[in-house]
């Protein structure tokens, strides 16, 4: 196993850097594109871990500032959901 392979980008998908590498070098610079394919940034923090690190590994790759990757905006929940669920207060149902 590469040192690569044991990089953790998104901890709550389980994304390696090596995964997020080989996208870039097959041309997918895309960050959304890159979510749909790994689902960084759909767990259950919404990316506010993984997706300003895979920006910062895009930009190291490519070239691109920062800037012109943009980073994805961050959908509400479909459903009312308690502040207790967000915010992890185990007593609130
Ligand atoms: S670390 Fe990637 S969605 Fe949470």
């Amino acid at each position: 196993m590469s040192e690569k392979e044991n990089i953790i980008i998104c901890r709550c998908n389980d994304v390696t850097l090596k995964e997020i590498e080989e996208l870039i070098e097959q041309g997918i610079t895309d960050i959304e594109e890159i979510k749909r394919l790994t689902r960084i940034g759909m767990g259950p923090c919404q990316g506010r871990t993984c997706i300003p690190i895979v920006a910062s590994i895009i930009a190291r790759k490519t070239g691109k500032s920062y800037d012109e990757i943009g980073i994805p905006a961050t959908r509400v929940p479909v459903r009312p959901v308690p502040m207790g669920v967000l915010v992890g207060d185990e007593d609130e149902e």
